[in-house]
């Protein structure tokens, strides 16, 4: 899920064109952080949208989680430590063997999608700081609360399998992982919601799907390798999120029913900023561009892409049929043109790009996550 190339990688005529709107966000580097964020964008008045959504949210939203009964867990995918004698090891060695025929650009890849899972906190976190749909107790029973704390509980999930796979797999430093993830959680993350549920559920309505894309991706390269467990497990991951993505832009869906206004002017807000990824504030203490080194290699590999972002804007356009609401403002409409017109402006800045990807010489790069070895992107 993870590279962002046109929208934050790549000093681009959109990049230009936003800084005139917005001043650039230090998304860069996990040592600078935006000067003066904006806070609390929504006008108080608007909590009574989110209050009168909640019967809505009960029968629209909350069915999208599954019932925990019904839901796998990590000890589905993995050896049996409680196994008859000795199965528990030869499961392991069968996984091990399997591991052994992927890459080592996978591996990052993998990392990569790990790290950014066990993040999780401060994702429920960025949640719980939207006003109006706050959980204000951690156990309050309005239905965007129940929706946030379930929904935490499904992506637990996602990074505890996917770390047990990477631990019993010996392939990468584990140590150099666990610590990338401490420094994430430590570090936060700048999706530039601004407190803004309307911006929040944006942002996850692209960020559900971009994750969705990537462990589709990672479940392809993983049966291409002769890993059909590990492809299991990341199609298992990729198929909760894809739930995840309808139920947020469910909501996206059902403020543009309500309020046009409102919801067109968030999606330009959060199109304009371009969507950050939820780890690109990662480091491993050994100076920086840890990043920007993942995301190279998801692109290399094609596990996220800036085409796959301009799949998902496009995507989003005509999920939400933006080119078709009515009855907007004049502020509104300019948003609508903008944000119909941007899948075919972003379209244009990556053919560009992959021009000029194709042309630039090969780098070499070596990622703590593996043992330091060299990788040739
Ligand atoms: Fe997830
Ligand atoms: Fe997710």
């Amino acid at each position: 899920m993870q590279s962002l190339q046109l929208s934050i990688h790549s000093p681009g005529p959109l990049r230009a064109r936003r800084a005139a709107h917005h001043p650039p966000r230090a998304v860069m580097s996990p040592t600078r952080r935006a000067v003066r964020p904006v806070t609390h964008s929504m006008p108080p008045e608007k909590v009574e949208v989110f209050k009168s959504l909640e019967g809505w949210a009960e029968r629209a939203v909350l069915p999208h989680l599954k019932p925990v009964e019904n839901c796998w867990q990590p000890s589905d995918f993995v050896p049996d430590p409680s196994g008859p004698s000795g199965s528990f090891e030869d499961e392991v060695r069968a996984l091990r063997a399997r591991a052994a025929g992927l890459p080592d650009e996978y591996w990052v890849v993998l990392v990569g999608d790990m790290v950014t899972e066990e993040a999780l906190p401060t994702y429920q976190t960025m949640i719980n700081t939207l006003d109006g749909v706050r959980d204000e107790t951690g156990s309050a029973s309005n239905p965007w609360a129940i929706w946030t704390r379930a929904w935490t509980a499904e992506e637990n999930r996602h990074g505890d399998l996917l770390g047990r796979y990477l631990y019993l797999s010996g392939r990468v430093d584990m140590r150099m992982v666990e610590r990338t993830i401490q420094y994430l959680i430590g570090s936060g993350m700048e999706p530039g919601t601004e407190n803004n549920p309307y911006l929040g559920f944006v942002y996850t309505s692209f960020q559900e799907r971009a994750t969705a894309v990537s462990h589709g991706n990672t479940a392809r390269l993983a049966k291409g390798h002769g890993d059909p467990i590990l492809a299991r497990i990341c199609g298992s991951i990729a198929a909760d999120e894809k739930r995840h993505e309808a139920a947020y832009q469910a909501i996206v869906g059902k403020l543009l029913e309500v309020d046009p206004d409102g919801a067109i002017l968030a999606i330009e807000n959060m199109m304009r900023k371009g969507i950050t990824m939820p780890a690109h504030l990662m480091q491993d203490g050994r100076g920086p561009g840890l990043f920007d080194k993942f995301s190279a290699v998801a692109q290399k590999l094609g596990v996220y892409t800036g085409r796959d972002y301009v799949d998902i804007v496009e995507y989003l356009v005509g999920r939400w049929g933006l080119e078709n609401i009515e009855g907007l403002s004049g502020a509104g409409q300019r948003a609508q043109d903008f944000v119909c017109g941007l899948p075919s402006r972003l379209r244009r800045m990556q053919e560009r790009a992959d021009d000029k990807a194709q042309r630039a010489e090969p780098q070499s790069m070596r990622i703590s996550w593996i043992f330091d070895r060299e990788l040739t992107i």
